[in-house]
């Protein structure tokens, strides 16, 4: 029997990915296992940044150069992921020991791509974009896990100036409103509590085979599917905010209030080079109303530092648009110029060293709001999804409802229950929780 083990980069697509190619291998009748025993490794990988890219090709030297020190057979090496898509068969003409690789929309195929590996066929690129979506062609979700992700929509059409997204996962096409059900409920009979939606632009989804629904109205539908406790959603554009996804705020109880909404600039300036089609007082119009369905909500984003042309006055707004808005928490990124797109072409480049000192700004003001964020916590009550062990004896962490990492301690703790908790002592990144009682939980 052949086994495989999957090794997932960058984002929480490609985590979902990776589970249901594992899905898929498992279906055709392969093992998963530990990466020193697999027959075949997987790499799903990301094209988002250079450095994350450039992985890659460490990781086939990684995984080759283990073989050769066991005097084992190298294992067959997949490719597969953003970068399998940017880069194709270049890949196989820099590292040699890539079997296959497999774009993010063909993965369904895995298992006859592997065959035919198997009987002889060398050099294996499949980067088919079909027309016939590979959900139609995935089995059904097995994999066990209290908290769950679930692809809704896929691709983009932004066109940012700085993204390879668009060329690397194609455009925007949304998955039809019954098959996500489906999806939800096979998650909650398996034992999820909690859904996360997931899209490059999420709340671009429209069903694509029923009424002009929009994005509300998949979160209500999905919140009421019974075993769904807890829902969340990531990542929303600004452009695609619509009055009945602000609505959803107030009005759907398992809609956990938290809103990942990416910025990028605090600059309008640097918003227009970047392509993002709003400005800043756009966004702050949506954060108002936002706050005003859900005042509670956290609210976090993506930055990108040193964009070309950026100004150390384009920088100050957005560390200014950071104090204004107070993220929970945020994502900042150095600009990595990245090979066809607009952006790459420009001559007005930053300094590395201009970049870094930014970004150490950036995060020591993001830092900065986390802390205020959490510390505005304390005190409060709240319920916490428990996930997984942590460091010291009986300690446990979990998810708030505001997506925080909790530590709780107690003997009595599992993956999968839900305990109500007071927040007792917090720093940027987590919070400790004192259990107050345990939840109508259900055997996990
Ligand atoms: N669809 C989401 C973002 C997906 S990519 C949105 O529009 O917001 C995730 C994050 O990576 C982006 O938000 C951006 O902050 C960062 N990113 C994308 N391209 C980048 C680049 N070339 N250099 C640095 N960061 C980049
Ligand atoms: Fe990339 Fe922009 Fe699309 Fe987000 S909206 S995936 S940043 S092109
Ligand atoms: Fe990376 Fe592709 Fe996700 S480039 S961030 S893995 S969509």
């Amino acid at each position: 029997m052949r086994t495989f083990f999957v090794k997932s980069f960058g984002c929480q697509m490609n985590v979902y990915d990776s589970e249901r190619m594992s899905e898929t291998l498992e279906a055709d009748g392969l093992t998963a296992v530990d990466e020193a025993d697999a027959d075949i490794v997987l790499l799903n990988t990301c094209h988002i940044r250079e450095k994350a890219a450039e992985k890659l090709y460490s990781e086939i030297g990684r995984v080759s150069k283990r073989a050769r020190k066991n005097g084992t057979r190298k294992p067959v090496i997949a490719v597969t992921g953003c970068v399998a898509q940017a880069e194709g068969r270049e890949i196989m003409r820099r590292a040699g020991a890539v079997d296959l690789v497999v774009g993010p929309q063909a993965y369904h195929r895995l298992p006859e791509l592997l065959r035919a590996q198997a009987d002889g066929q060398k050099d294996i690129v499949d980067l088919d974009m079909p027309a016939s979506p590979k959900f139609d062609h995935l089995p059904a979700r097995v994999r066990r896990a209290p908290s769950a992700f679930l692809t809704v929509q896929e691709g983009c059409d932004k066109f940012c100036a700085f993204c390879v997204v668009p060329y690397t996962r194609g455009s925007e096409a949304s998955r039809p409103l019954s098959a996500i059900l489906a999806e939800a409920e096979m998650l909650a009979q398996g034992g999820a509590r909690e859904i996360t939606l997931l899209g490059q632009n999420v709340n671009a989804w429209r069903d694509p085979v029923g009424e002009t629904s929009d994005f509300g109205t998949l979160l209500r539908a999905v919140a009421s599917v019974p075993g769904v406790e807890r829902l969340r959603y990531t990542t929303s554009h600004p452009r695609d905010v619509s009055e009945a996804m602000v609505r959803a705020h107030a009005d759907i109880p398992e809609l956990m209030p938290c809103l990942h909404l990416p910025l990028q600039s605090g600059s309008d300036r640097i918003l227009a080079l970047m392509n993002r089609k709003h400005d800043r007082r756009f966004y702050l119009d949506l954060i108002a109303r936002f706050r005003a369905a859900r005042p509670d909500l956290a609210i976090t984003s993506d930055f990108i530092v040193g964009f070309p042309g950026e100004t150390e006055a384009d920088f100050e707004d957005t560390l200014s648009i950071v104090d204004a808005v107070g993220y929970a928490q945020a994502f900042s990124f150095s600009y990595s110029p990245r090979p066809g797109t607009p952006a790459a072409d420009r001559e007005d480049r930053i300094d590395e060293e201009v970049k870094a000192e930014r970004l150490r700004r950036l995060q020591e003001r993001v830092l900065a709001n986390s802390l205020a964020f959490n510390r505005s916590m304390l005190g409060r009550r709240c319920d916490v999804l428990i996930e997984r062990r942590g460091r010291l004896a009986d300690q446990w962490i979990g998810k708030s409802p505001w997506l925080q990492s909790v530590v709780v301690t107690d003997p009595a703790l599992a993956p999968g229950l839900i305990v109500h908790v007071e927040l007792a002592a917090a720093g940027p990144n987590s919070l400790e929780g004192h259990m107050v009682t345990m939840k109508n939980n259900r055997q996990w």
